[in-house]
């Protein structure tokens, strides 16, 4: 499994706080199937730090791994707050805010309570410059976890979303989980890891879940194939994962004939 959202990387934001915490956490997600880390430490008002020192921690854990024998490949990106001075802050170098440089994605959250308006400006900020936002755990806004249509109004400026295993894990958020995935509204889920035991870098028990709800076509496009593309810096396609009704599983019969 890819995870694309995680905070292993030690000393910067309410993460670890010292390196051996960082390779303990990055061995528990290595025994738990996970291959590949996006190292995403959070860019908000509350973190101070400079995106360089992210860069040289980032280097040093990636050296520290290999010592350790810990087979897990790295890389770094950011969790962006949407915020009204982001622009301001970053307007010429945004390419430093996506995943390992590449520019093509970036991932983006938006505060608990409220949707800014300034929102939509930020995204096509993103997007004019072909970088594809990742929306993480939009369940976390009040608002949108109450009503769930706000996701397609925001998928509509050409964004993708990320889930949190504990939007699968919790039993009070599974079921609205399901709806937006019914919705073909879920594209990746990650695990968002901040610690060893509250929330560790572990994504298989949310995997077997979706496995068994679903098919494993599902499962393995939200932990596995999704999560690559990203990753490898590719185009991402958004596939139609789960026909929610009769007509639109008819539909997609008779395209895939067409198709063949
Ligand atoms: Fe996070």
């Amino acid at each position: 499994m890819i995870d694309i959202h995680n905070h292993s990387l030690f000393g910067l934001d309410d993460g670890p706080k010292d390196i051996d915490t960082s390779l303990k956490m990055l061995e528990i997600a290595k025994n738990d199937g996970i291959s590949e880390i996006v190292l995403t430490p959070h860019i908000a008002e509350e973190f101070r730090y400079d995106i360089n020192n992210a860069k040289e921690k980032f280097f040093i854990l990636q050296e520290k791994i290999k010592e350790a024998g810990i087979d897990l490949k790295l890389h770094l990106g950011f969790e962006v707050r949407i915020d009204k001075e982001l622009l301001k802050k970053y307007e010429e170098k945004i390419e430093m805010l996506t995943v390992d440089g590449k520019s093509k994605y970036v991932l983006l959250e938006f505060p608990f309570l409220d949707i800014p308006l300034y929102y939509k400006e930020i995204i096509k900020y993103f997007t004019s410059a072909d970088i594809t936002p990742i929306i993480v755990h939009p369940f976390r806004n009040r608002k949108i976890f109450s009503n769930i249509n706000f996701l397609d109004e925001i998928f509509s400026l050409g964004v993708l979303f990320q889930f949190n295993t504990d939007d699968i894990l919790n039993k009070n958020i599974l079921p609205v989980f399901i709806k937006v995935l019914k919705k073909n509204l879920v594209h990746f889920v990650a695990s968002d890891a901040h610690s060893l035991d509250l929330r560790p870098p572990i994504l298989s028990p949310s995997f077997k879940i979706v496995e068994k709800k679903f098919k494993e076509n599902v499962a393995k496009a939200l932990f596995f194939e999704n999560p690559q593309k990203i990753v490898n810096g590719e185009f991402f396609e958004n596939r139609v994962l789960i026909n929610s009704n009769f007509f639109g599983r008819i539909k997609n019969m008779f395209k895939k004939e067409e198709e063949d």
